[in-house]
């Protein structure tokens, strides 16, 4: 027992789960308390480059738990090697209607159907460039997670991301398409080969225009058939795509698996995106890497996804659960 699960985690466990998030990301805002909450902790280390960036450690945080992109240096403060931001939209959006957010603490697992609630990609452009102007995050990379804005047709999905693209470019270390959250209408289908194809080119192409081109990756669904995702990885080696996050949360539900409509995550993902990774490291190039994402919720899940392959490993649902100490509760450091 430590103080977030003897005091803070019940306290906040009696808001729900979204004003829990919107205490949590507001206080994080405020510099002092992460310094705080790490005070007398060392920074975890294992530095590795990869895709040309020097990570401190492998551990980071997931897209969707600081989507307006907040608090980056919290996360660093908190231990973390990098951090997802996003999902960010091409139009600022509300979300879907509420409640939809859901915990279930006896099975360590949340559900949502949030759909993108963000500020869109130039009001967090901005707030970027004031970041990046302000701090030079050295060894922390800031990865930006690219979703297609509710309002825009699928057919035209292309061309919205790009807008994003255009707008943050040059403000984040490296980019992840998401094609795979269940809460926005038709998303999941754009991993369909000649949309996915379209979708890679039009980013791929504006990308490698840039003064410095950014690495891409691809967050895809624990719900995609095994038979689907040679050709998937196939269309990300033509892309020259520089690696695979997965995975997503699922639709799917076991038996006895709480059943409210939206993406499941945490604990009851465990197994289901361990077994992706076996099944897409061999189907990778040596070059490119695997994120390993879904019910990682204590040190022995982190190692048992890295021996599977995961060049890199993030966290959510395990973030709620173990509170602000789970990067060094997950990587065993003092
Ligand atoms: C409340 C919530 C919001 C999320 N929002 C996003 C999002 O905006 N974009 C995204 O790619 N993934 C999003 N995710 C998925 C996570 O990034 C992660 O892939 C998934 O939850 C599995 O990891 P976990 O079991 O550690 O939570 C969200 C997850 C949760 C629980």
């Amino acid at each position: 027992m430590n103080l977030y699960s003897s005091l803070a985690r019940p306290l906040l466990f009696r808001l729900s789960p979204e004003v829990a998030h919107h205490l949590t990301i507001t206080s994080l805002r405020v510099p002092l308390t992460s310094r705080l909450l790490s005070l007398g902790k060392k920074t975890p280390s294992d530095p590795i480059t990869l895709m040309n960036l020097p990570f401190r450690n492998r551990l980071g945080i997931a897209a969707g738990l600081d989507k307006n992109a907040e608090a980056p240096l919290a996360w660093r403060s908190l231990g973390f090697g990098f951090a997802e931001l996003g999902t960010i939209t091409l139009h600022p959006q509300p979300g879907n209607p509420k409640p939809r957010v859901f915990r279930y603490p006896q099975q360590q697992a949340l559900i949502n159907r949030l759909g993108f609630p963000n500020l869109g990609a130039e009001a967090i452009a901005t707030r970027l460039r004031h970041l990046r102007e302000r701090h030079t995050l050295h060894d922390f990379p800031i990865g930006i997670n690219l979703g297609k804005s509710k309002v825009t047709p699928l057919e035209q999905a292309p061309l919205d991301y790009l807008g994003s693209l255009k707008l943050l470019q040059p403000l984040g270390d490296f980019f992840v398409v998401n094609i795979s959250s269940p809460n926005t209408p038709g998303l999941r289908d754009l991993a369909k080969p000649d949309d996915l194809r379209r979708l890679l080119s039009t980013l791929q192409d504006f990308n490698r225009s840039c003064p410095k081109t950014k690495p891409l990756l691809l967050k895809i669904s624990p719900d995609l058939a095994i038979s689907d995702l040679p050709e998937l990885v196939a269309a990300t080696k033509e892309f020259e795509l520089a690696g695979i996050v997965a995975t997503n949360t699922t639709i799917q539900r076991e038996a006895k698996e709480p059943n409210e409509t939206g993406g499941l995550s945490g604990r009851p993902l465990t197994a289901r995106a361990l077994s992706l990774m076996h099944v897409l490291r061999p189907l990778l190039a040596k070059e490119q890497i695997l994120v390993g994402v879904g019910g990682v919720m204590n040190s022995n899940d982190y190692q048992t996804r890295r021996a599977a392959g995961a060049d890199l490993v993030q966290i959510y649902t395990g973030m709620v659960y173990l509170g602000p100490h789970a990067a060094w509760e997950i990587l065993k450091t003092p």
